[in-house]
């Protein structure tokens, strides 16, 4: 099969390029020329303990209610704290993630994405000649159903990676069935109806980012204004080094560095399921100068045959249904997430 032929951010800098123009948007680009690192305010979201929320007491019942506002506020909840994930397991998760973006290119080459596909080592994917290109090099792998795993595109090394991502796979299921069932919870509809709707062959993928220093972070992005395309997303950020901002009524606020905590946040499937009460955030990633800055992301997103609508007991006559039913979502995001549109204005009624 075909590799891609362009060069990743990482290899760009070993060869001494600078940043070409296709990394640079212009004045009719992002934020009407604005320069992209410019200070923004911090977001105020609270923090919620994923073992409270399933509880019946009265406490768990306050903390469903912080998460119902949390997520029609932001579509971001952070600090999701009690997930049941050590501390040492998610150092063990970045260690791993830096020591492979750490190895020579050409050992990292062994697990190249081919051209037109999503998984595997490479850099963003380009779908046209004029398409600005984000600062950014991942390996993106899809880790659950286990049958679906394309295993040569899992690196042998650093030694110890397949395990332990076949070990976080394992235990962040746990963590999205929770986090399903407390959003179901949280609008006051049947535990299972979102977990249901996504189908028992939900896939979940993981992607590891890197976003290397960049001389030109005024006019450079590490990530592209967007929404996921997933249910939703759990994001561990960066530890020491901030970059990510999410879009609320028209302006750019800076998610809070959380250490340990998993971000999560509402994706497009979500926004459909829930009638739009929980909307899917704009969000994008800004680099910076000095250091590199690392992020693992893993997205949960139903079936591509599962047809995705809102779901029973949430549309009524003072809320009316505001998506169409779609499928096969995927098919289509790409193109509009390129072109600055939201693929979810696909969906709308
Ligand atoms: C993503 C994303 C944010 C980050 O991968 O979709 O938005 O902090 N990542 O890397
Ligand atoms: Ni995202």
């Amino acid at each position: 099969m075909e590799k891609p032929m362009f060069k990743t951010v990482q290899e760009v800098i070993a060869a001494g390029e600078g940043v070409s123009e296709r990394y640079l948007h212009t004045t009719n680009g992002n934020d009407k020329g604005q320069p992209l690192d410019i200070l923004v305010p911090e977001m105020d979201i609270t923090a919620v303990d994923l073992n409270l929320l399933l509880s019946s007491s009265d406490d768990g019942r306050e903390e469903l209610s912080k998460l119902y506002s949390v997520l029609s506020k932001w579509g971001v909840v952070q600090q999701v704290i009690n997930h049941g994930i050590a501390e040492d397991f998610l150092d063990e998760i970045f260690e791993l993630t830096k020591q492979f973006f750490a190895l020579p290119a050409e050992e990292k080459q062994k697990y190249a994405r081919e051209i037109n596909t999503l998984q595997g080592y490479g850099s963003d994917m380009i779908l046209s000649d004029n398409q600005v290109l984000d600062w950014i090099d991942r390996l993106y792998l899809t880790t659950y159903p286990e049958d679906q795993r394309k295993l040569k595109l899992w690196p042998e090394t650093p030694l110890g990676f397949r395990e332990t991502l076949h070990e976080f796979t394992m235990k962040q299921q746990l963590v999205i069935k929770n986090f399903f069932k407390a959003m179901a919870r949280s609008l006051e509809l049947e535990d299972n109806c979102f977990i249901e709707m996504c189908g028992e062959k939900s896939v979940t993928e993981t992607r590891f980012n890197v976003y290397p220093p960049c001389p030109r972070p005024d006019k450079v992005i590490g990530s592209k204004p967007h929404s996921d395309g997933s249910a939703f997303t759990l994001l561990l950020p960066d530890k020491n080094v901030e970059g990510l901002q999410f879009l609320k009524d028209g302006k750019w606020y800076k998610a809070p560095i959380v250490p340990y905590a998993f971000l999560i946040n509402i994706g497009d499937m979500m926004e459909i399921m829930s009638n739009g009460i929980y909307k899917s955030p704009v969000h994008r990633v800004v680099t910076n100068r000095e250091k590199a800055r690392i992020s693992v992301a893993t997205f949960y997103a139903p079936h591509e045959d599962k047809e995705i609508q809102p779901v029973d007991g949430i549309v009524s006559e003072t809320r009316p249904r505001m998506y169409k039913t779609i499928k096969k979502y995927v098919d289509f995001y790409f193109d509009y997430y390129h072109q600055g549109r939201r693929p979810i204005e696909a969906a709308y009624i």
